[in-house]
């Protein structure tokens, strides 16, 4: 996939732009604070339908403004389309902003541009992906899996809804003190928690499982060692090593449900007494290791560094598996951390067909990008950020 033309109307810090970026790697050169990852924030918004700094939709409504839209030209594996978002502000200024989505002139809710596009951004904030806590990881699942099926979309937006509603149940319960007691409303949020659970762990499972040979692979070519490395999906209430057929149509979440219920059966009098579900897809973890050690805990920086690039080349590839395309890989502000040998490795490791953007305020990186590429940037756009406007800069 590839985004070829960007167009913006009043988002974060620019007033206009429009720009046409057909190139296989875009490179946005510009100081701090001039706009740089508000673009890239704009492509993923329209990509996926949201942003990956806010959940707040206004917060990217030009100051002053009243809406903001994004336009996107794409060209896919299967065929050219055309995104666009735009945001209306409430004329108070208070309440949600009204959001219109279109993929080729139809209306489409936000988050089913995940079955039309796919990205796959990498910040500074990334790093949290391994040295962060169980929640990073759970949402790197999550969004991952969004991303690659519709099916998991439905599932997890069902179980998010009722995991709150058991919760609340559970919490105004040990409120009162009373114990637990027959509730049937409970019973049927249960119902439908251990379903929706058990739909999730049958894909998360099955992620990891695929995802672990990928990772491996760019793990050891990033180290450039043949350093192991191995992912395992953590959780109280599946039994390690659980085998996940590949298919779509499986029914390995029916035994999934068994283990859940039997676990929430154990737990049940500690819930009510404590107010909150206390097993299932919510509590889980992944755990990166290199051989036996933990890189969370044991991982050295460069360990971790690489461990990190390798889940989000494996990500990459993941989603390509799935859905056929490409996704368009959002590099903001990390080559210059990186040193240059591993650098190198990494973005030699990139797959090529994919569209790759690149920021950085180090005019310096990219005569080392350049010196790197094969082709010596030949398949580069590089574009220059000036408080928000874009300038072709002059090759010296
Ligand atoms: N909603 C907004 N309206 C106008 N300007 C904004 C908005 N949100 C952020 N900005 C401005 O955008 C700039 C930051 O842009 P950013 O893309 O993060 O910079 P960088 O080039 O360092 O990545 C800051 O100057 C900030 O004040
Ligand atoms: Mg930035």
């Amino acid at each position: 996939m590839r985004v070829r033309e960007v167009q913006l109307e009043d988002f974060r810090n620019y007033p206009q732009l429009h720009v046409a970026c057909d190139a296989r790697r875009v490179v946005l050169l510009g100081e701090n604070g001039q706009g740089k990852t508000n673009l890239l924030e704009a492509i993923y918004l329209g990509l996926t339908g949201s942003s990956f700094r806010t959940a707040r939709d206004r917060e990217m409504i030009r100051w002053g403004q009243s809406g903001y839209r994004v336009r996107l030209e794409v060209e896919r594996e299967d065929g050219p389309a055309e995104v666009t978002i735009a945001t209306q502000a409430h004329a108070d200024g208070g309440g949600a902003s009204r959001r219109q989505v279109r993929v080729n002139a139809t209306a489409v809710a936000a988050r089913e541009l995940r079955g039309f596009f796919s990205a796959v951004v990498f910040t500074p904030d990334t790093l949290f992906l391994i040295k962060g806590g169980p929640q990073e990881r759970r949402q790197f699942l999550d969004e991952l899996l969004s991303q690659a099926s519709s099916y998991y979309r439905h599932h997890l937006q069902r179980y998010q809804r009722v995991l709150a509603q058991r919760n609340h149940i559970l919490q105004q319960a040990a409120a009162a003190g009373a114990g637990r007691a027959r509730s049937q409303l409970l019973e049927t949020f249960t119902d439908v928690f251990l379903e929706s659970a058990a739909r999730l762990w049958e894909r998360r499972l099955w992620a990891v499982s695929h995802l672990a040979k990928a990772a491996a692979q760019a793990y050891q070519q990033i180290a450039g060692s043949s350093e192991p490395f191995t992912l395992a999906y953590e959780s109280e209430a599946v039994p390690a090593a659980t085998p996940v057929a590949e298919v779509e149509n499986s029914q390995d979440w029916v035994t999934l449900r068994h283990w859940l219920e039997r676990r929430l059966e154990a737990v049940a009098d500690l819930e009510w007494r404590r107010g909150m579900t206390l097993v299932g897809p919510q509590r889980d973890d992944l755990r990166v290791m290199s051989g036996r050690v933990d890189l969370r805990t044991f991982g050295s920086q460069g360990q971790q560094r690489s461990a990190v690039l390798a889940l989000k080349l494996a990500e990459v590839c993941f989603l390509e598996q799935q859905t056929g395309r490409w996704p368009v890989f959002l590099l903001d502000d990390v080559l210059s951390e990186l040193d240059p040998d591993r650098r190198q490795r990494f973005l030699r490791t990139i797959p090529s067909p994919t569209q790759v953007w690149i920021t950085t305020a180090e005019p310096e990186l990219l005569r080392t990008l350049q010196a790197d590429d094969p082709k010596g940037g030949l398949d580069d756009l590089v574009l220059r950020v000036t408080d928000g406007r874009m300038e072709f800069p002059r090759m010296e």
